[in-house]
């Protein structure tokens, strides 16, 4: 086998301190941050959810980030190879592969969500979303019913493949330091823009002020798995990003900081949603739609709606895209390292790949695949349930399991020791697993809300 071959063909390519913090910080923002978070806090409880979502971050997310960058770094290979180079056991190395096919597979759904964005960005900006009296919800749906999404998600893997294919530093590492201070600079305008609506207060209060009889056991249940989402975990994302790191960097101020950017991040993107929202008397449980559909009808009501609306959908093209990066370098490390691929002919044929098999989900959001169904779910939502909902946990369950009971020297790596270390074991040995089987049982509907 070639399980020990955990670096591929070609020299040994590393992140910057600082490149790869942003990397990392482009990684978890996403359109789990921009999008999804903002739905789902509006239909799980507003703030009182948002509570439980940085509860979750940080007693399970945090603990699992750091394991999973300590992997990487040590085993200094994807996911599979790590987690093989660093105990010698060759089941370790199947079971890592389980991350990578959930890497592709969620990057086969993301990449069409990323294309709807880069669409809705050309129609804000180009002012065809002007108009007050157009139908948002129909024109939404006639769009994403027909073939264009196609054409978008096909612009979105082209711009990740050619990204990643220039490889580390000069490739996600150089692009990642343009996007995400950029796009820290539009979410500050958008922001400041939507808090000075009239009404913005009860948007902000929706957001802010937590009341905790809307907590439901979904509701946290929700919240621990959107933590896992937005900080890439679960799907040898942070794992493979963590095998470009530098062993003199700190790990764990680079999981506080990754932490903090997208904790940041939602903040930010929940203080331009929900004001924009309330103030248009629009409603905040739409669910998928909210972005698509409840923000262009504000922004068609509100002067230079057309200007705000295309930095708006700029904004989760950026953060979408930044993510896709992350996505798809796991299986393009993988074909690297365990097939010898070259970089290049791994991010062509992973891309084509992906976005084969994300055709069927993009016509099946209204359009000609949408009569089937499984269980009411249709393909797209079938890619986001079974990844987000099944894969990502046995990903992280994965992590948790092989880090606090597999691998003696973790401490070491992670450069943590004493009460920290302590801790850290603890939550993974005990506190995530228990917690993630929880997630799984009441995902696959064993156990009710
Ligand atoms: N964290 C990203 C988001 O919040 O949108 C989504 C994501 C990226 C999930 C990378 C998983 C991943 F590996």
């Amino acid at each position: 086998g070639s399980g020990s071959s955990s670096t591929g063909s070609g020299k040994i390519e590393r992140f910057s301190t600082s490149g790869f913090i942003l990397a990392a910080i482009g990684s978890s923002v996403g359109l789990g941050n921009m999008w999804k978070f903002p739905y789902i806090t509006g239909k799980y409880g507003g703030a009182a959810f948002f509570l439980m979502f940085i509860i979750c971050l940080i007693v399970v997310g945090l603990p699992i980030l750091l394991a999973e960058m300590a992997i990487g770094r040590s085993g200094r290979g994807n996911a599979a190879a790590s987690l093989f180079n660093i105990t010698g056991k060759k089941h370790w190395k199947w079971i890592g592969t389980v991350p990578v096919v959930t890497s592709f597979l969620i990057m086969c759904y993301y990449g069409v969500v990323a294309g709807w964005t880069l669409h809705y960005t050309v129609l804000s900006f180009s002012g065809s979303l002007s108009d007050v009296n157009t139908d948002f919800t129909a024109a939404f749906t006639n769009f994403a019913g027909g073939y264009a999404p196609l054409f978008w998600q096909a612009v979105v893997m082209l711009i990740t493949g050619i990204v990643i294919a220039k490889g580390i530093s000069g490739g996600i590492e150089k692009y990642n330091k343009i996007l995400i201070p950029g796009f820290l600079v539009i979410l500050l305008i958008l922001m400041f823009r939507s808090l000075t609506l009239p009404g913005a207060g009860a948007g902000v209060e929706f957001f802010l002020a937590p009341d905790f009889s809307k907590l439901s056991r979904a509701s946290i249940l929700t919240a621990l798995g959107h933590a896992f989402f937005s900080l890439s975990l679960g799907m040898g994302c942070m794992l493979t990003y963590g095998s470009y790191v530098r062993k003199e960097q700190s790990l764990g101020k680079a999981a506080l900081a990754i932490g903090a950017g997208d904790l940041f991040y939602a903040l930010l993107a929940g203080l331009i949603i929900f004001p924009t929202v309330f103030s248009y008397g629009l409603k905040p449980d739409q669910g998928v739609g909210l972005a698509f559909m409840a923000l262009p009808a504000a922004f068609a009501q509100m002067p230079l709606g057309a200007f705000f609306g295309g930095l708006f959908f700029l904004l989760l093209a950026i953060a979408a895209i930044t993510s896709c990066f992350s996505i798809l370098e796991v299986p393009v490390a993988y074909a690297m390292g365990q097939w010898n691929w070259s970089r290049k002919k791994a991010a062509i044929l992973v891309c084509v790949f992906s976005f084969i098999l994300g055709v069927p989900a993009a016509l099946s959001v209204g359009g000609v695949l949408s009569f089937i169904s499984l269980d009411g779910k249709s393909i797209f939502d079938l890619f986001d349930f079974v990844t987000s909902y099944i894969l990502m946990p046995v990903g992280g369950f994965i992590v948790t399991i092989f880090t606090g009971y597999a691998w003696k020297r973790a401490g070491e790596e992670a450069g943590i020791s004493g009460f920290w270390y302590d801790t850290w074991m603890f939550i993974l040995r005990y506190v995530a697993p228990i917690l993630i089987i929880l997630i799984f049982l009441y995902s696959v509907g064993i156990i009710q809300p």
